[in-house]
């Protein structure tokens, strides 16, 4: 753990914040390795790799982009019903800790933390992201507008570290953005599950979850018009070149994220526009491509309110809150561990 307190070069004040990292760039390097491995070069199986590749700094900055499109509502929808709701949320939960997983710029955030402080019993903020620098940046704006908030960043992979922060107090789980919807069913109930263990009677998590809505709506909000979505889904070639010396000419693949039926969720694609071989010396290989072939890169998934309850359920935590914004496009859900 480093502390991440102290001034700036310039004699400007930095504010207080303490890291704490379970992911290091060499273990990130080793991990990628291995996922692409698995995910790339096996003759015959489809191509994926894990959202969580897409969001170095630049990446990070890219989603954040994507927040203020104008086809983009998830974002918006959610602060709505964070505008309206934030003080029943505080309200129900009472939370001395609330920990944010995914947390990125943490900015719909400021909501909950305004009105937990409103209710009088939160002290400690925690960040968790798998993106460093985007997440000191953003625990350290926060940790300045907060004057006396103790805010502790946990560098760290939801998937794998999932309660490796300091305990103290009744705890609030925050997972915006519809970002659960990024893990597949069986990785959602293993996250529940994992999270659900780790939290004490009392406990709460609030997840937000992207509704299922018209398919235009859908395609519209992953294949904007500027290509900002785009250029977010070929960004993860550029970390592939970075990471492991590869030579992707990210230009050669074309973004694409449909609506899958069966699955109910919007696949990103990057498909190869000819056939390619791809170098990556850190892994002494290449990777084929045919013209046409598909990589996935994420998928995110759309939810009926009902089904969030159940899979909330399944893990031993009873929903007591659900809100919605005004257009009923997104969700927000409190649950209680009992
Ligand atoms: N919660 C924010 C950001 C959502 S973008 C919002 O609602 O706007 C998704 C965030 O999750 C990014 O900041 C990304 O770095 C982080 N993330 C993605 N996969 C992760 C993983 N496996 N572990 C930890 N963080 C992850
Ligand atoms: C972070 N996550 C919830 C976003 C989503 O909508 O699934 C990531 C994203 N992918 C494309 N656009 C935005």
């Amino acid at each position: 753990m480093a502390a991440g307190k102290g001034r700036q070069r310039h004699g400007q004040e930095r504010p207080a914040v303490t890291m704490q990292v379970h992911v290091r760039p060499g273990d990130a390097r080793r991990t990628l390795r291995a996922e692409v491995l698995e995910g790339l070069c096996v003759e015959g199986r489809p191509k994926e790799l894990s959202p969580k590749w897409l969001y170095d700094e630049r990446g990070s900055q890219l989603f954040d982009d994507i927040t203020r499109l104008p086809e983009y509502y998830p974002t918006r929808r959610e602060r709505e019903i964070l505008r309206e709701h934030a003080r029943d949320i505080a309200r129900a939960c009472a939370a001395h800790t609330l920990v944010e997983l995914g947390s990125g710029s943490s900015e719909k955030t400021r909501l909950l933390l305004d009105a937990l402080r409103e209710e009088g019993g939160l002290e400690r903020f925690i960040p968790f992201d798998v993106s460093e620098s985007f997440l000191r940046q953003s625990a350290e704006a926060v940790a300045r507008d907060y004057p006396g908030l103790h805010v502790h960043a946990v560098v760290g992979d939801f998937e794998r570290h999932l309660g490796r922060w300091p305990r103290e107090g009744r705890l609030l789980v925050a997972f915006l953005g519809g970002t659960i919807g990024n893990l597949k069913p069986p990785e959602r109930a293993r996250f529940y599950a994992r999270l659900a263990e780790g939290m004490e009677p009392g406990d709460g998590l609030l997840v937000g979850t992207d509704l299922l809505k018209s398919r235009s709506r859908l395609f519209a909000a992953y294949n904007d018009r500027a290509g900002v979505t785009a250029a977010f889904n070929r960004n993860v070639l550029r970390v592939l070149n970075h990471e492991l010396q590869a030579d992707f000419d990210p230009e050669a693949f074309e973004h694409l994220a449909p609506f899958d039926e069966e699955n109910q969720w919007v696949e990103m694609r990057l498909v190869s526009t000819r056939a390619q071989a791809v170098r990556l010396p850190a892994l002494e290989r290449f990777v084929n491509f045919a013209e046409g072939e598909v990589l996935r890169t994420e998928v995110s998934c759309k939810f009926h309110p009902a089904q969030v309850q159940e899979e909330l359920a399944a893990a031993g935590l009873e929903r007591v809150g659900y809100w919605t914004d005004a257009a009923g496009d997104f969700a927000l859900s409190l649950a209680l561990k009992r």
